[in-house]
């Protein structure tokens, strides 16, 4: 028998990267592999990346630069990169970094066995495609074992809303849905494997339409009812939201649906009406608001969380106050902001910038804003009983770590919980990313 080799996996970006590099290992498990957590003992390292700033994608090149010294010591060493920014700069990649060995595309991962084999045969690899065939019947057997008790599983790729700065109807291709029963096979197999939370993902998620039994075009919501019937499934999430696909059936899930938690991330970008049309989203900031408000009075205590991007082109000072503004009639529990970056190949890259410096102004502003909302809604969880699932045990002695239903992460003080558990607790405290909780006797 002969050793076997070590896979080493990078992942940036967001959680479908990591879900997808979970599944890159499973790929080439049968060609010998087994993960390492240490890039200087693989065999093979895969950088999954990400491309939606010019940030996340430069990060790739230094990291490649990096690595290149490693084939000094092990000159079979194969590098390779996976995801956004192989899908979208293809060939270039190697032409960069001669380094490289193999670029694959986030839809064609389930081929990596074969191009496994053509660089065992001292060749390079390349696949970019949209293939025809699903990747996820490629990859249908999962292995066995435990697994921690959260878990994401992918529901949707792509995306039809092509926003002006945004790369990803480009990266990931058009709007996809998985079939209800693989998603269900794939959701009971994860809970016989130890998992009681499933964060459902896609870049559009609330527009999934995938075929059901009945042989029916199925919404998101009708998938979670179906995941609710699961034994031994607490908890269901699902990430990330367009306004415009919240449907009402959607909405009144977040309602009536016990295992639905308490939590929904709904990017709205800008609070300027002007701004949201250059972007191309389709929605106005009253609607959005309006929308907001149904989603509360369906689940008064669900927090929520948002995208923002500052300096967009042609962004002005009264555009910036009012989506300071949208954020202050909303009250998000957490939200992201982040600086335009430009994206070659989409609309909004051929129009003029911003002042850089004004751009950095505000977004340290912006930051500010959703601190002081993320501290307020923090500090109103205290005295409450939220229920918390204990992830991992935490650095202080009878410590366990874990999130609320609020997606919040919790220590759990002098705990007697084990990883899995399902646990009721009451907040002590609010800290600057978490809260303090003991457990309820
Ligand atoms: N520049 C800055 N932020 C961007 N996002 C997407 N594209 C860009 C870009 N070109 C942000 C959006 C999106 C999140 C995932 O990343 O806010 O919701
Ligand atoms: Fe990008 Fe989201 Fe807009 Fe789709 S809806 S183009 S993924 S920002």
């Amino acid at each position: 028998m002969t050793a076997p080799k070590k896979l080493f996996v990078k992942t940036y970006g967001c959680q479908m990267n990591v879900y997808d590099s979970e599944r890159m290992a499973e790929a080439l498990a049968p060609q010998g592999y087994e993960q390492t957590e240490v890039a200087a003992e693989a065999d093979m390292i895969l950088l999954n990346t990400c491309h939606i700033r010019e940030k996340a994608a430069e990060k790739v090149y230094s990291e490649l630069g990096r690595l290149k010294a490693l084939k000094v010591d092990k000159p079979d060493l194969k590098i390779g990169v996976a995801g956004c920014v192989a899908q979208a700069e293809g060939e270039e990649i190697m032409r960069r970094q001669p380094a490289v060995d193999l670029v694959v595309g986030p839809q064609s991962y389930h081929r990596l066995p074969q191009m496994e084999a053509k660089l065992r045969d001292g060749r390079k690899a390349l696949d970019t495609d949209f293939p025809a065939e699903d990747k996820f019947d490629t990859l249908r057997t999962r292995p066995k074992g435990r697994r921690a008790p959260a878990a994401f599983l992918t529901v949707q790729e792509g995306c039809d809303k092509f926003c002006a700065f945004c790369v990803v109807p480009y990266t990931r291709g058009a709007e996809t849905s998985r079939p209800v029963s693989r998603i269900l096979e794939e959701a009971r197999d994860l809970v016989d494997r130890g998992v009681r939370e499933i964060t459902l993902l896609g870049q559009n998620v609330n527009a999934y339409h995938g075929t059901g039994p009945d042989g029916r075009e199925w919404s998101l919501a009708q998938l979670i009812w179906a995941l609710n019937e699961i034994d031994g499934l607490a908890r269901i999430r699902f990430t990330t939201s367009h306004p415009n696909d919240m449907s009402d059936d959607l909405i009144e899930a977040h309602g009536s649906c016990k295992k639905l938690m308490p939590y929904l991330h709904l990017p709205v970008q800008s609070g300027s009406d002007r701004i949201l049309k250059r972007m191309n989203r389709s929605h106005t900031a009253e609607s959005y608001l309006r929308l907001i408000e149904r989603i509360r009075a369906a689940r008064p205590d669900i927090v929520l969380s948002g995208d923002f991007i500052v300096g967009f082109p042609e962004e002005t000072e009264a555009d910036f106050q009012a989506t300071l503004d949208l954020i202050d009639a909303v009250g998000y529990g957490y939200a992201y902001s982040f600086k335009y970056s430009t994206r070659p190949g989409t609309p909004a890259a051929e129009r003029a910038l911003v002042d850089p410096a004004v751009a950095d102004e505000r977004l340290q502003r912006i930051q500010a804003l959703i601190t002081r909302h993320q501290t307020a809604v923090q500090e109103a969880m205290v005295g409450r009983e939220v229920n918390v699932l204990v992830e991992k045990p935490g650095r202080a002695p009878g410590q366990m770590l874990g999130k609320s239903d609020h997606l919040h992460a919790v220590h759990i003080e002098q705990s007697s919980a084990q990883v899995g558990d399902l646990v009721p607790v009451r907040i002590t405290q609010s800290k600057r990313n978490s809260l303090a909780a003991v457990t309820i006797r």
